[in-house]
């Protein structure tokens, strides 16, 4: 490796950018090295008065020749500029010190990478010096071991204002760097490290996430990366995975894997009523069959008004049949005289797919709606119809939809959506994740309103809750396709 080194030597005074810009974003090999040395108020007040008054006298001599008054002159108002500022600006007097130290493998490169710093620098109005027979001293001074040499400590040292200081600040905006964030990855233009904190909520309005990214570009393997490492800061999260790619970072993690498909023993009621499911203004009931319309959309495909107001109704006989009705009290046990609070329902109480089934059954105008729902009730499906069993605790759980199939993964994604955000929703204070992997098979084309409203609904709210939603998907026209595309506003905000 070759090194180079240049050192500034003076600058614009006037100059109020950044000075450092320009150069730090050309992404080119260097380490920079600047040291600044905060001067006595008092003592360097003293020193200025001392020599302006010096000045004055030799500038009222009219002995002297032309060019030495024009200096003098100089001097004598740069002194009283100074002065002035630190008198009545309260600012303060620096030395600072700039040093460049370029690298390369290759001569020529570093010869010409050299050659575009100093140009960038001069039309900055950076004056530069190459460190010519003390590359060794500057090469040294641009390590990380504070030690500015003596040698070229001469030829860099300037007089800087504390308004002045601030434009050499190094760490420009091309950076994020949140105080508790977790590493994203580098900034594509100047290779600097990306940390966001997306529960920051004094700099970002909410922390959701979209990842967008042909196939095989890396958007499963970055979630996962950000899983692992939102897991170091005791973030609770939930993973919608319908490719069965979370498995093994759920393993390493001690994490809690669910399945729903044939061959799995974990059961999951679509029709289970949860305690922590209640929304604002509205009762447990009706937000429930809203969902759950959304839900039979997806089995039945597009019914109209006529049909939605039929299926309601008789899912509000499912209900009444346990003894549910839009009274929130009646999802209560009656309490005894032991127990002080009355106990939620638990799911052996709910009805399951096939109450609602036989149902759907006893009328001519839904028997229609009933053979679409066989296969979940008694075929291939059927697993869909059993009572909940399932507890859920722990900090990573990760719905794995695979084994449903390509035709029916919206259901299972659905259905674990639906729980994770009950979830959710039961405590406000801890900090929590949910993760939509290929998000289009619930809002693409393929879905229906309901669903994707209640989607928007979680990207909407998820942060009261103190949570923040991803999506993650190939491509952004599934954003824009259902409904005109009506959703995308929401994921894009
Ligand atoms: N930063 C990375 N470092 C190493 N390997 C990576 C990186 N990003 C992705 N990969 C690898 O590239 C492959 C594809 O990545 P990934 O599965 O995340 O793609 P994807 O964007 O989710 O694709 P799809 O849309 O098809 O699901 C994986 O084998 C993954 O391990
Ligand atoms: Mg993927």
């Amino acid at each position: 490796m070759y090194y180079a080194g240049l050192i500034i030597t003076d600058y614009n005074r006037e100059y109020k950018e950044i000075i450092l810009k320009n150069i730090i974003t050309t992404n080119l090999n260097m380490n920079i090295s600047m040291f600044y040395e905060k001067k006595d108020k008092y003592k360097t007040i003293r020193d200025l008065t001392y020599h302006i008054s010096n000045v004055s006298v030799d500038l009222k001599n009219k002995n002297e020749n032309k060019q030495d008054i024009d200096i003098a002159a100089f001097t004598y108002n740069d002194a009283k500029y100074i002065r002035r500022e630190m008198q009545v600006n309260n600012e303060d007097l620096y030395f600072i010190y700039l040093y460049l130290c370029l690298y390369s493998e290759d001569t020529k490169e570093l010869e010409f990478n050299l050659d575009k710093i100093e140009g960038l620098l001069q039309s900055n109005g950076i004056q530069t010096r190459r460190a010519n027979f003390r590359q060794e001293q500057l090469f040294l001074t641009c390590t990380p071991m504070m030690k500015n040499d003596l040698e070229i400590k001469n030829a860099s040292k300037r007089n800087i204002l504390t308004s002045s200081l601030v434009s050499t600040y190094p760490f420009i905006s091309s950076s994020i760097f949140d105080e508790n964030g977790i590493l994203f990855g580098n900034n594509i233009y100047n290779n600097s490290l990306i940390f966001i904190d997306k529960y920051d909520r004094n700099k970002y309005k909410n922390g959701n996430m979209c990842v967008f990214g042909e196939s095989g570009a890396g958007k499963s393997f970055s979630t996962k990366l950000q899983i692992l490492r939102y897991r170091l800061l005791g973030v609770d999260q939930y993973v919608i995975d319908p490719e069965r790619e979370y498995e093994k970072i759920c393993k390493k993690l001690n994490g809690t894997i669910l399945k729903i498909g044939p061959s799995s023993e974990t059961y999951i009621n679509v029709l289970d009523i949860r305690e922590e499911s209640i929304e604002e203004n509205k009762g447990y009931l009706s937000n429930k069959i809203q969902k759950l319309i959304g839900f039979f959309k997806l089995i039945f495909g597009d019914i109209d008004e006529e049909e939605k107001a039929i299926i309601e109704e008789k899912l509000i006989l499912t209900y009444k049949e346990k003894g549910i009705t839009f009274d929130d009290d009646t999802l209560y046990n009656k309490s005894d005289k032991f127990r002080l609070k009355p106990e939620f329902k638990n799911t052996s109480q709910m009805p399951i797919l096939e109450d609602f089934y036989n149902v759907l059954g006893r009328d001519e105008r839904t028997k229609i709606f009933q053979i679409k729902l066989t296969p979940f009730v008694k075929g291939s499906l059927k697993f869909f119809n059993n009572y909940t069993n399932i507890e859920l605790d722990n900090p990573l759980i990760i719905a794995d939809v695979y084994e449903l199939g390509e035709e029916n993964l919206k259901y299972g994604m659905y259905i674990f959506t639906e729980l994770f955000w009950d979830k959710i929703k039961k405590d406000r204070n801890k900090k929590k994740a949910i993760y939509l992997d290929e998000i289009w098979r619930l809002i693409g084309v393929t879905s229906n309103k309901e669903v994707a409203s209640f989607i928007y609904k979680i990207f909407k709210t998820i942060r009261k809750y103190g949570g923040s939603a991803s999506a993650i998907t190939q491509d952004i026209s599934d954003l824009f396709s259902l409904e005109d595309g009506i959703y995308r506003k929401e994921y894009f905000k």
